[in-house]
């Protein structure tokens, strides 16, 4: 695993775990992980179970008793390591999104069909998809109980940037995230609502907001989902020198630029004939993780909400209409996606079971044969749709195709 703070400690808690909950055909040994720091790194693979720490990525790609490589670090660095990883014949996971650009991701995308020939497989870690309420609204899609799908309602609300003294660290820099709100958690309900329609976003109206432009330089990388990234160098710090024309130009000292999107809201259309609203923000005072989607067609509707994760609502059209009504699904049968595996009916889980769902359905493609989903294709499609939302919010909201993967 390359990256140990928060979604390193979230993968490494799934590898911990999944064979004690699956029956798998293989078992899995966390080797190493990497790390650049050689304290944090040893202290790192000491709290989150790893056997070995080592202070450079190449290091794992390299070795022979290593199978697959666990990417956990920011955009910047996902093209580089995934391209060295699947030349050496490894396994990837990387993080979403994909990438920092359609172009980074369409050569990884071109790197994993190459390597699937030799049998190495690829995904994106798209976690939500392993929600079992989630994965549960997709069976419900695919038995056709929704019927034609005319709306697609996604919203990701966070607030962890109200604050105008909130650093400037590495998620606020698009040299290092690619995007803001957009790419962080837009991409996932970009991915989660394509997924559980079956279909792609063919085209988009948007904008994007960047409400707070300067910000204080971060002391020290630190926290789990705050920064990651040294200090920016170069033009922002440059900036931040306070110079009396940087003073008179009203830059205060040790500040810098954000570069990326507060927000992103857009309009879309999907290839089946509905139409689409997507909101992403981390402005949404009081929202710290809301995830909601909500889906009507012919048929019925269903609705998902992130902070009631064990539960679908569901309402089913074809009822008699003195019956008819939304249906709260506890999602916690045998019978529901997952759910076997883990505790009695109505005995819930958590946010970090996806990923131990998510390095479940890994396991069992690799030991299969089989491609994992989402796949770096299903990725690249999510960054084409980002960037169209960039392009599109660049030129005044105008309507803009999305390519195909
Ligand atoms: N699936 C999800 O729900 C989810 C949630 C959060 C983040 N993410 C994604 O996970 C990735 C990491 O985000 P995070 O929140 O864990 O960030 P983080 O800041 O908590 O951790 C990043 C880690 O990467 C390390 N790192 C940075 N550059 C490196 C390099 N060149 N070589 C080696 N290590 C390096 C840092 O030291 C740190 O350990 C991002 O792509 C992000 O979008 C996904």
């Amino acid at each position: 695993m390359v990256g140990y703070a928060f979604m390193g400690a979230a993968h490494s808690q799934a590898w911990r775990t999944v064979n004690r909950v699956f029956d798998l055909p293989s078992q899995v040994s966390m080797v190493a992980v990497a790390g650049r720091d050689p304290a944090k790194v040893n202290a790192a693979a000491q709290r989150l179970g790893w056997e070995q720490a080592v202070t450079d990525w190449r290091e794992l790609v390299a070795r022979d008793d290593i199978d697959l490589i666990d990417i956990c670090t920011p955009g910047d660095s996902h093209a580089t390591i995934a391209l060295a990883a699947l030349a050496a014949g490894k396994h990837v996971l990387c993080e979403k999104p994909l990438a920092n650009s359609v172009a980074e991701a369409r050569d990884m995308a071109s790197a994993a069909a190459t390597a699937r020939e030799s049998g190495v497989r690829a995904m994106c870690g798209f976690n939500y998809r392993r929600v079992p309420a989630v994965a549960l609204l997709r069976r419900l899609v695919e038995d056709g109980r929704l019927g034609e799908i005319r709306h697609v309602r996604a919203a990701y609300l966070q607030d962890w940037i109200t604050d105008p003294q909130f650093p400037l660290v590495w998620r606020l820099r698009r040299e290092l995230a690619g995007s803001g709100a957009l790419g962080d958690i837009g991409a996932h309900i970009v991915d989660l609502t394509q997924y559980v329609t079956g279909q792609r976003i063919t085209g988009v109206s948007a904008l994007t907001e960047t409400f707070i432009k300067r910000r204080p330089l971060p002391a020290e990388s630190s926290g789990l989902s705050a920064s990651a990234g040294p200090a920016p160098s170069g033009p922002p710090a440059t900036e931040a020198s306070a110079s009396p024309a940087a003073e008179e130009a009203g830059i205060a000292a040790g500040t810098g630029p954000v570069t990326v999107d507060d927000a992103a809201l857009f309009l879309a259309r999907l290839e089946g004939g509905a139409v689409a609203t997507y909101e992403a923000t981390r402005f949404a005072t009081g929202r710290k993780n809301g995830l909601r989607v909500e889906i009507n067609g012919s048929l019925g509707s269903a609705a998902f909400d992130l902070e009631r994760l064990n539960e679908l609502e569901f309402y089913d059209a074809t009822a008699p209409s003195a019956r008819q009504g939304f249906t709260r699904i506890l999602v916690t049968e045998p019978e529901h996606p997952y759910l076997s595996a883990w505790w009695p009916p109505g005995h819930l889980i958590g946010y970090e079971h996806s990923f131990t769902h998510q390095m479940r359905d890994l396991i069992e493609a690799v030991a299969g044969g089989t491609d994992p989903r989402p796949s770096f294709d299903d990725a690249l499609q999510v960054q084409l749709v980002l960037d169209a939302v960039e392009r599109s919010a660049a030129n005044g909201s105008g309507w803009t195709a999305v390519g195909h993967a």
